[in-house]
This record gives C-alpha cells, structure tokens and sequence, in this order.
C-alpha cells in the first residue's frame, strides 16, 4: 500500500527511483539487500516499505516476521550505511501497548504486545544505530490494495453486509499518500538522524472510522459498534495507539490526511467530515 504512494510521489517529483520487485531484492537474504552497498550508481535515500504485515499470521510465523521485520532493516542499515545512503524506514503503533490516554510520543516507552510489533520494534534499532530514520505510522488507508480498512467496509455497506466494528480501540488512521510524501521529504531534507511518529490528525476508534467511510459515500447504514472482546484475533492489538506527530510538523505534515481524496477505479476514497 505505502509503497506504491512513495513510487507514485518519486514520479511526481521526477526523482529517479528503482522499487524493485521481491524477486529482485529479497529484503531476507542479506547478499540481495548489499545491491544497495554495490550499486554502480549511488543511491541518494533509501525508503523502506517492505515488511510482514500479516499482523494475526505472525502469531504462528514468528520467524517470518522477525525475519523480514528485524533482520531485513539490520541488512538495510548496514548496505546503507556502507554506501553513505540515507535510509528512511517505517515502523508501527503496535509497538506500544495502549495504556497510555495522550497520543504517543517517540520517547514514550515501549511495550509490544504482538509479533508484529514485537518484530518491528527489533528492526527500529539497526536502523537507528546506523543514523537513519525511524518513521512510527498507524492504520494506513489509501486507493492501493482495495482502499484499506475504508474501502473494505465501504464494499461491505455497498453489498449489505451488516457491520460491527470494534469500537474500544482507539488510532491515528493516516492516508498513505501523505505519508509517502512525508517520506520523501525527509529525505530531501536530509531530516535529523533518529526517531518520528507521523500519523493522521484525528484519534478515531475502528467504529468512527467506518462511519466516517460509509457517510463519506454517501450510505445510509448503520454500524453496529462491538467491543475487541467480540472480535477475537490471533494478536493482541493496544487499546489506544494514537500518535503524537508533533515531531514531523517541521515537514509541514500534517497534509491532507484525512480530508484525502483521490479517484480511483471510479471509487472516491473521501474519508472527509
Ligand atoms: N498498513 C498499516 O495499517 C500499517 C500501520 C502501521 C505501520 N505500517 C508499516 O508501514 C509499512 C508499509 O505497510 P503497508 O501496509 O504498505 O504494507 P503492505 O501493503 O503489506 O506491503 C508490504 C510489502 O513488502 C513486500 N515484501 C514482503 N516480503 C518481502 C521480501 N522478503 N523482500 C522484499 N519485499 C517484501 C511485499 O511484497 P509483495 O507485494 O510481493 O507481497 C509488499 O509489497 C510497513 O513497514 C508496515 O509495518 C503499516
């Protein structure tokens, strides 16, 4: 999803980019990562947005997940490093486990309660250590991959599907284009080496969420609000994990979040009051 926003913003700006496929750099395996290290041309920045995403699988494939989500930026950092290549790399509010009432700073402790978050938060360090960039996200929505957790709830609304979401878990969703273009900018900017939360400007349960997704549309349906406790999941998932992204505002984010609005495939993705 991120991904293809950050190829997208590249383009616009007429950067020169290479986002190869996972044939071609296996972010795994450390001899295809070094392409990084040994490219003929040097690489100006390097945005990573690969990683196991797969947040309830992870429970049973640990070791995918702390392969691709720890071992993979370690590899990273390191080609970058050797290169003189900035690395930008994203993370996750799961590493955080939702005790906390005010949005999450990047110096508030962690305290994963998933694989997922556990694997990412190993990752965060190497990349850390080699003087690149940590930017720590939440509930990415955009036109790629079918519209996120709003495009899904809209297709359901649209097919009469009765919706109940969850609504005792509280997040920052983020429009992926924003973030892309954030990404890019740091990079252009050279940012300060360290850690960034960048995050929509709204705190929103998954139920306000869907309801803001289905009115934007133009539905008349009722979502019906259920508690964490009726949706059980493989991983626990913090109760509040609303970013704090303060840390970012020199970039002049926030940008259009989630006043976005895009056309794709005919469907507007417009999460707007
Ligand atoms: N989505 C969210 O709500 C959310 C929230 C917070 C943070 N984040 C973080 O934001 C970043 C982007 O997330 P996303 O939702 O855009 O992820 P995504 O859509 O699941 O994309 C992950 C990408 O990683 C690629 N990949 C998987 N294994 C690989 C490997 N071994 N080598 C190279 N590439 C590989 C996948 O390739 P294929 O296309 O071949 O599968 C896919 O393109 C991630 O770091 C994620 O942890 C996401």
């Amino acid at each position: 999803m991120l991904g293809c926003e950050v190829v997208r913003e590249a383009i616009s700006r007429g950067w020169e980019h290479w986002a190869p496929s996972r044939g071609e750099f296996d972010l795994t395996d450390p001899v295809s990562v070094a392409q990084i290290a040994v490219a003929e041309s040097k690489f100006d920045a390097c945005i990573n947005c690969a990683a196991y995403t797969a947040v309830d699988r992870a429970e049973t494939e640990r070791d995918e997940a702390l392969a691709l989500n720890a071992l993979g930026p370690a590899y990273l950092a390191a080609a970058c490093l050797q290169a003189g290549t900035r690395l930008v790399h994203v993370s996750t509010d799961f590493v955080f486990d939702g005790t906390a009432s005010v949005p999450y700073r990047p110096g508030d402790p962690t305290h994963p309660l998933s694989v997922y978050g556990e694997s990412k938060l190993e990752g965060e360090g190497p990349v850390l250590g080699s003087g690149g960039n940590v930017v720590r996200t939440s509930w990415l929505f955009g036109p790629e991959r079918g519209g996120g957790f709003p495009g899904a709830i809209v297709r359901a609304a649209r097919a009469g599907r009765p919706l109940r979401v969850v609504a005792d878990q509280v997040g920052t969703p983020t429009y992926a284009p924003d973030l892309a273009r954030l990404l890019i900018e740091m990079a252009a900017q050279n940012a300060a080496p360290g850690l960034y939360h960048a995050a929509g400007p709204e705190a929103l349960t998954w139920h306000a969420f869907a309801e803001r997704a289905v009115r934007a549309c133009g539905l008349d349906i009722e979502v019906q609000p259920i508690a964490t406790s009726d949706w059980p999941t493989a991983a626990h998932r913090p109760a509040y994990s609303a970013l704090d992204s303060s840390s970012v505002s020199p970039f002049g984010w926030p940008y259009r979040c989630l006043d976005g609005r895009r056309k794709t495939k005919g469907q507007r993705l417009c999460l707007g009051a």
